[in-house]
């Protein structure tokens, strides 16, 4: 089953991601040797922007120009890749205006966010319900990688019941950002509050999907990582909901084998 992401930053000269036509070039194919052929790209986007016209303007204006050389790109380098239109946006204003599709993912009605500077601002929630009552779907992304989560996935819950999806980063999974998003990661996921797991792959060295994978697959989760990796954000690119993932159950000493692993 092959992987579908939509969270990356792969359009050159936008972001911290791809810096280059090159590095674009690269990770392009990079993502066609770890099984993903559908990508939507999502380049930061700060929220307070979409309430000041010109800025807002400006800075979509710049990323039209990145997308127009990404499918430049895409079409000599990754022919047979699907790329669609994204963007990660940052809740730095309790009232962003995503109604410009190019702030959504793929047109839907989905919405990829992410709170400011890895802390979460103290009514967390009103931005989501917010943006539920405008018809738009947020996805929290990385949830496990917030200051003030932890395994007991206070925040991740309060975050679902106003409405929003959750994205755990394929890295965190792997021990990529350390032990503390790894645990918080994998009680996302034991506790069955991820819809997603997605790359976040910055277009350096190479994303962390098959390594998660890897790992999903030895603790028992292969029915819950096609659900994470590719059905659900199948269902994202068609405007539906995701279908709900099982508990992950974590074999008997995989846990402990793991908290080894980071020691
Ligand atoms: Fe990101």
């Amino acid at each position: 089953m092959s992987i579908v992401d939509f969270h990356n930053h792969v359009i050159p000269g936008v972001d911290d991601g791809a810096s280059s036509d090159a590095e674009a070039a690269a990770a392009l194919r990079a993502f066609i040797a770890h099984n993903t052929r559908q990508i939507i790209a999502t380049p930061h986007v700060d929220g307070s922007l979409t309430l000041r016209r010109a800025a807002i303007d400006e800075r979509l204006a710049e990323i039209d120009v990145g997308w127009a050389r990404l499918q430049d790109i895409a079409r000599e380098h990754a022919p047979d890749m699907q790329i669609h239109r994204g963007a990660e946006v940052m809740l730095d204003t309790p009232e962003p205006d995503l109604s410009d599709e190019r702030l959504r993912l793929a047109g839907t009605h989905f919405a990829l966010c992410e709170y400011p500077f890895m802390a979460v601002p103290p009514n967390s929630t009103g931005v989501l319900n917010r943006m539920v009552a405008a018809g738009v779907t947020p996805i929290i992304a990385h949830p496990e990688r917030y200051a003030g989560v932890d395994e007991k996935c206070t925040l991740p819950l309060r975050w679902r019941a106003a409405g929003a999806l959750l994205q755990v980063n394929a890295g965190s999974i792997t021990g990529r950002y350390g032990e503390q998003a790894r645990f918080n990661a994998l009680a996302i996921l034991e506790n069955a509050l991820a819809d997603y797991v997605c790359s976040d792959f910055h277009s350096r060295g190479r994303p962390s999907t098959s390594g998660a994978a890897k790992l999903l697959t030895e603790a028992g989760g292969v029915e819950q990582l096609q659900l994470l990796t590719s059905v659900n954000p199948t269902r994202l690119l068609q405007g539906e909901m995701p279908l709900p993932v099982a508990p992950l159950r974590l074999r008997l000493g995989v846990k402990d084998r793991l908290r080894r692993w980071m020691r």
